[in-house]
């Protein structure tokens, strides 16, 4: 299995473009479900993830066009099989956005229960439970969830908990139904307004995406769309985290700055230099990284996707950071491999206590999910000698091209057997 070998100790250096965003790229492929014509797509991150949900929709009938360049056709021109089997919903949790859209064109799906993960319980309660007040009959059999409707009915939905692929799934579902559904403590962030906007581009009707109550006016049919993906704001995140970290300078390009404004705030907080203009983003560290304390919140709070690369910023960081995480229940498990990397981290129920060390040195580590995986490139980054992770498919889930823009960057770093 492939492991990532770096060798640390260098600061980052120079121009990296930011790929299309993973958490919209896949919400927005699962519009495609939702008409028969074509949706043409731009700016489609080349990731594990991607490849997940077109082969996953390539099972129920979709034709998928290859990937060149960015660009991802998608057309469901008939939909054979509204099925998410198992196989593949267990190595991707995001192919439960499915659901919606096949029960909204097909009047029934079958779509597998994601099971546990390596970051908490996670369940979709909220997706079923949304979906019934449209007027959908949801058993679950052997592991599957079984839905069906004769034609969705748009509802009243007040959600529990704020979940983002449970607004999307729903958002995706409303689209096609009969009346208009309201959607209160609906999730506020990019990619949901993302979605939004390809969904608008086919013809939806719907008002208030990226506030908490969004108004979906359902319509007979949607049509096809030529529609560019955002740019990705963790993968964005991540890069600005580890140069900090580093105490480098990076250019950013196609990135998309209004929407990482809690991360810019954390760290300029650290002591960053950042200048942004309207798709760039340009950061600074001419010094030792303070360490910075946060709690984190759905958008536009800080994102829990990226607390583990703070974590990682404020091992080597001057002073200690107190690091909140509210969203999932176990997501700690990279501050036990940051230890093994020599960092002083003590974990108090939900929040782990950082104290920054002078120097973290390279040793062997193990990723346990994506952004853990980031956390361990930022830190081996960081480390003195060789740190070689193990278990890195996590980061071919949702980094495109890792290593090599990080050896565009003076990184050296390398993919190993
Ligand atoms: C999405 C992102 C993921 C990010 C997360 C939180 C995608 C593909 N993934 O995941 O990268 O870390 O948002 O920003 O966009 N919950 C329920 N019932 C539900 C659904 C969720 O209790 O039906 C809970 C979850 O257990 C969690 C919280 O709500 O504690 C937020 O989860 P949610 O926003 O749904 O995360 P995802 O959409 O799965």
């Amino acid at each position: 299995m492939d492991k990532l070998l770096i060798t640390g100790g260098r600061p980052l250096s120079g121009e990296v473009r930011v790929s299309g965003a993973k958490n919209a790229a896949l919400p927005i492929m699962c519009a495609a479900l939702l008409t028969d014509q074509p949706l043409e797509l731009d700016n489609v991150p080349k990731l594990m993830d991607v490849r997940t949900m077109a082969k996953l929709l390539g099972l129920m009938g979709v034709q998928v066009g290859p990937q060149a360049d960015g660009r991802l056709q998608l057309q469901a021109a008939q939909i054979k099989d509204p099925v998410a089997g198992y196989e593949l919903v267990k190595t991707m949790r995001a192919s439960v956005l499915v659901l919606g859209p096949l029960l909204a064109r097909c009047g029934r799906a079958k779509v597998s229960l994601p099971g546990g993960c390596a970051i908490g319980a996670r369940p979709v309660d909220q997706h079923v439970k949304g979906l019934q007040g449209m007027g959908a009959v949801i058993t679950v059999e052997h592991g599957y969830m079984n839905a069906s409707a004769k034609r969705l009915k748009g509802a009243r939905i007040v959600m529990d908990v704020v979940t983002v692929t449970g607004t999307e799934n729903l958002m995706l579902a409303a689209c096609l139904a009969e009346g208009t559904t309201v959607l209160e403590n609906a999730a506020r962030e990019p990619e949901v307004v993302d979605l939004a906007n390809c969904l608008k581009a086919m013809g939806a009707r719907i008002e208030g995406a990226g506030t908490d109550v969004i108004r979906i006016e359902g319509v007979g049919s949607l049509s096809g769309a030529k529609y560019r993906v955002m740019p990705d704001r963790i993968e964005s995140g991540t890069y600005l985290a580890a140069t900090a970290a580093t105490s480098g300078k990076l250019r950013l390009t196609h990135a998309a700055p209004q929407t990482l404004s809690a991360t810019l705030e954390k760290l300029r907080e650290a002591g960053a230099d950042i200048a942004v203009t309207q798709d760039s983003i340009l950061i600074e560290m001419a010094r030792r990284p303070r360490a910075v304390s946060l709690s984190t919140a759905p958008y536009p709070g800080l994102a829990t996707d990226m607390q583990a690369q703070f974590m990682a910023l404020d091992c080597i960081a001057s002073g200690t950071g107190q690091i909140t995480e509210t969203i999932f229940e176990n997501r700690f498990m990279h501050a036990l491999e940051l230890q093994r990397l020599g960092a002083d981290i003590s974990i108090h129920d939900k929040t782990a206590v950082v104290k920054g060390v002078e120097r973290l040195q390279g040793a062997r580590v193990m990723a346990t999910d994506l952004r853990a995986s980031a956390s361990l490139v930022v830190a081996g980054l960081i480390a003195q000698g060789e740190t070689l992770i193990d278990r890195i498919y996590h980061l071919d889930r949702g980094y495109e091209g890792l290593e090599h823009k990080l050896s565009s960057l003076g990184a050296k770093i390398a993919r190993v057997r």
